[in-house]
């Protein structure tokens, strides 16, 4: 009997032999889906994630739409700080806002401490509806990605305040006050081991851990000054027993530096060579990496580029297909169908 997608996207991330592809895609629950977008009116993010039946819901809509073989939860990388203390929202066109910014050793002193379990209940009732549904889906169980993100891009948005292209602050934090800088990563690492864990209890079959800023550091300083903490953080997830993948976007120069930190999988972006990135990494799973943007084009240009794709990895167990960045909001509902049909086919 042929794997369950469930199983197959497993043993994929643990690099057992693979008799088919399997995949998903970065942020396929969102914006580009007419239907989510319906539901979403008159409710603010914040209030969607918290609500376990919407946030059920709509990780199911990619699923029920296109089939994909892993459900990623309906939930934020910043809704840790927000129980923190820090006040979260999103204002439209202007991305994701915390206050107050955390730039100095004494704002330190304006975290307070959560329990994971406890502020975030709603994620592992979402999770465990996911979870009861999948297991009756057609075309059979599917795997469910629980995910948070990076010491470093989560302390990122808590000391830059929202979205950054250069992250002056943070660097300047890192820097200057090192101790400060690592007392903030650390203060996550602490709430998001938990955090991680309790996806794991409530069903959640493997953990991403995001660190899609990461990428803007060199090879030395990420070194110094991130990788100890998420090296712990990467630990604990692993504690769990389900297999850990980081993600890091525009770090082509800091593979080798990721495997320090022992993941299962690396997530690789859309700029990495396929077989370069084999050769760098021989024995760890490689989840990756379709440009995102070709899925503004047509089918057949999507089909095109899958194949390229997965036939870089043919022959090598331990691949997940997944874009090279999360899905876009012009992305054509048209494309996703074929790409996963092209998957598919393969089986
Ligand atoms: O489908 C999925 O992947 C699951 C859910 C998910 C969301 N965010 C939902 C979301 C995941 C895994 C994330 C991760 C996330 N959030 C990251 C790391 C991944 C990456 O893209 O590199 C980052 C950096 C964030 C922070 C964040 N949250 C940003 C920059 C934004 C966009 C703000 C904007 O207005 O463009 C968000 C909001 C967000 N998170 C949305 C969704 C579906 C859009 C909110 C909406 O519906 O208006």
């Amino acid at each position: 009997m042929s794997p369950s997608p469930r199983e197959r996207f497993v043993a994929a991330l643990r690099g057992e032999a693979q008799d088919a592809p399997t995949g998903w895609m970065m942020r396929q629950a969102g914006r580009f889906l007419p239907e989510y977008r319906a539901m979403r009116e008159g409710r603010t993010f914040v209030e969607a994630v918290e609500d376990p039946e919407f946030a059920a819901e709509v990780t199911l809509q990619p699923i029920r739409r296109f089939g994909m073989d892993v459900a990623v939860i309906f939930c934020d990388i910043l809704m840790p700080p927000k129980e923190l203390g820090l006040d979260l929202s999103f204002e439209a066109g202007h991305g994701p806002k915390l206050v107050p910014t955390i730039r100095e050793k004494a704002d330190l002193a304006l975290l307070n401490d959560f329990d994971p379990r406890v502020a975030c209940a709603y994620l592992p009732a979402a999770i465990a509806k996911v979870r009861a549904t999948l297991a009756g889906m057609d075309g059979g169980d599917r795997g469910i990605m629980g995910f948070c993100g990076a010491p470093f891009t989560t302390a990122s948005y808590m000391v830059e305040g929202a979205s950054s292209r250069n992250f002056e602050h943070t660097k300047r934090l890192m820097l200057t006050d090192p101790e400060t800088f690592s007392a903030l990563q650390a203060k996550l690492v602490d709430h998001l081991i938990p955090y991680l864990a309790m996806q794991v209890e409530a069903g959640a079959d493997a953990l991403q851990i995001f660190d899609s800023w990461g990428g803007n550091l060199d090879a030395a300083n990420y070194r110094r000054y991130l990788l100890p903490h998420l090296k712990r953080l990467v630990a604990g997830a692993k504690e769990t027993g389900a297999p850990v993948v980081i993600y890091l976007n525009g770090g082509s120069h800091l593979l080798e530096v990721l495997a320090e930190a022992e993941p299962d999988c690396i997530g690789l972006d859309y700029r990495v060579d396929i077989a370069d990135a084999r050769r760098r990494l021989p024995n760890i799973a490689l989840q990756g990496n379709l440009d995102p943007t070709t899925l503004f084009t047509t089918p057949e240009i999507v089909e095109a580029g899958m194949n390229r794709t997965l036939d870089a990895f043919k022959g090598h167990p331990g691949h997940v297909f997944n874009v090279g960045s999360g899905l876009l909001p012009k992305t054509s509902i048209a494309c996703v169908e074929r790409a996963f049909e092209t998957l598919r086919a393969r089986r």
